[in-house]
């Protein structure tokens, strides 16, 4: 079979991309190597940004958003025993979007699958070949047998994990990363959320994150060592844990209830360069990783489609290849204002094992100036809102 795009992934990326193509008549196959049912209910993070939801919009996949989606217009920062609101919406005319990442994916699966456009789910890309040539290659097991896919282009969008990135040379490959020496544990529990905005907790304990996912299930985040055992952590031990580290503050109750799944991730930071290898292009998560304090994993992988496919349009519609060359480096400019803001929000508000008592003072210092200043906080919610999209 010959597809002009041949999408390894059904990620945000990988779907988002075979919409954007179908409604531009441009074809394309999305391989994804789980089954429906674990993408659809795979729990990862859940806060969009306003340029995000306004391309689900445009895309015409934000139906549902519109209706389930919590809207908020700030957040809370929490140290040194005191509530600081940043008014997000006052100051940048913007909003954030509470919506989980896998209510997302199953918008854009339906959409996809509505129009005709294939999605072969257990299909395990296992090589790629010809992306240096004048066709791609894919193959691919599915149903028990090997299959062979050429196409124009491929789009990896398969995540950390996938076979995309390795397709690089070597010599021309530079992957810069970073690891943080502490993990965060990540619950759901049908408990309404403790505050109607998040809040960001810097304790002595170390982080805690209160968010959620609607009015009655609640989100909430605890810093832990990179490789700590979820076993050690019973119900009433994180409970006890997100308490201490709320703090007492009149007005803020923690909220509890039946805890429904739970796990542990390590945190990285994680960029490659370059973005794209003759006919193959990375996307989202197989191009760069984030710690997730700054809620900008999916929401980079959405610009980075945006980018790629007025890439792949500009081609088809008007013969156009410039924006291949230009792909990689248009991305990689916000990405790494992206790195810097989950970096600089991940150091300001987890204490880290490596800090002198030097480090941990500075650190409270920081997060005063922030909290304090029109200009700290314009600058906190100018980036947590997401930076405009750039083609
Ligand atoms: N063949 C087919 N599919 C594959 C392969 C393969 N060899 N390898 C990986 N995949 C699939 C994975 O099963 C996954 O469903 O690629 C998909 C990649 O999706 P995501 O990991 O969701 O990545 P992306 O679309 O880039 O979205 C980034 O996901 O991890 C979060 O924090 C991250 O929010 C961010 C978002
Ligand atoms: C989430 O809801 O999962 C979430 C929200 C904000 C963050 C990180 C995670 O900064």
């Amino acid at each position: 079979m010959h597809i002009q795009v041949g999408i390894i992934g059904a990620g945000p990326a990988g779907l988002l991309l075979a919409r954007m193509l179908h409604l531009q008549g441009i074809s394309s196959i999305i391989l994804e190597s789980r089954s429906r049912p674990y993408v659809e209910g795979r729990i990862r993070a859940g806060l969009l940004e306003q340029g995000s939801v306004d391309l689900l919009t445009e895309t015409g996949m934000a139906d549902r958003l519109y209706k389930e989606a919590l809207v908020h217009e700030g957040i809370e920062l929490l140290f040194d025993g005191q509530r600081h609101r940043i008014d997000i919406t006052a100051l940048t005319g913007r909003k954030v979007y509470i919506y989980g990442q896998q209510e997302v994916v199953k918008d854009m699966i339906a959409a996809n699958l509505a129009a005709g456009v294939p999605i072969l789910f257990e299909a395990d890309a296992y090589e790629i070949s010809g992306i240096e040539g004048d066709r791609a290659t894919i193959r691919y097991r599915h149903e028990g047998k090997d299959e062979v896919l050429t196409c124009d282009y491929v789009a990896g969008c398969d995540g950390f994990h996938g076979i995309s990135r390795d397709m690089i040379p070597a010599h021309l490959f530079k992957g810069h990363d970073r690891i943080y020496p502490y993990g965060w544990l990540g619950i759901l529990a049908n408990a309404a959320p403790t505050r109607d905005e998040l809040l960001y907790c810097s304790h002595d304990n170390g982080f805690a994150l209160f968010t959620m996912r609607s009015a009655t299930v609640s989100r909430c985040y605890l810093q832990v060592a990179p490789d700590e055992n979820v076993d050690n952590w019973s119900d009433d031990r994180i409970w006890s844990e997100l308490e201490k580290r709320l703090g007492k503050h009149e007005g803020l109750t923690i909220s509890t209830g039946e805890i429904t799944q739970k796990s542990v991730t390590a945190m990285r930071s994680f960029v490659a360069e370059p973005m794209r290898h003759g006919r193959m292009f990375l996307a989202g998560d197989s191009a760069h990783i984030v710690p997730p304090t700054g809620a900008k994993g999916m929401n980079l992988a959405i610009s980075d489609i945006y980018v790629l496919a007025k890439a792949l349009v500009a081609f088809y519609k008007k013969n156009d290849a410039s924006l291949f060359d230009s792909y990689g480096p248009t991305c990689l400019r916000r990405i790494w204002r992206a790195q810097h803001f989950s970096w600089w929000m991940t150091s300001m508000l987890h204490n880290s094992p490596e800090a002198s008592p030097f480090d941990d003072k500075r650190r409270i210092a920081e997060l005063y100036t922030v909290a304090t200043s029109v200009a700290g906080q314009t600058l906190l919610a100018e980036n947590y809102v997401g930076l405009p999209f750039e083609a």
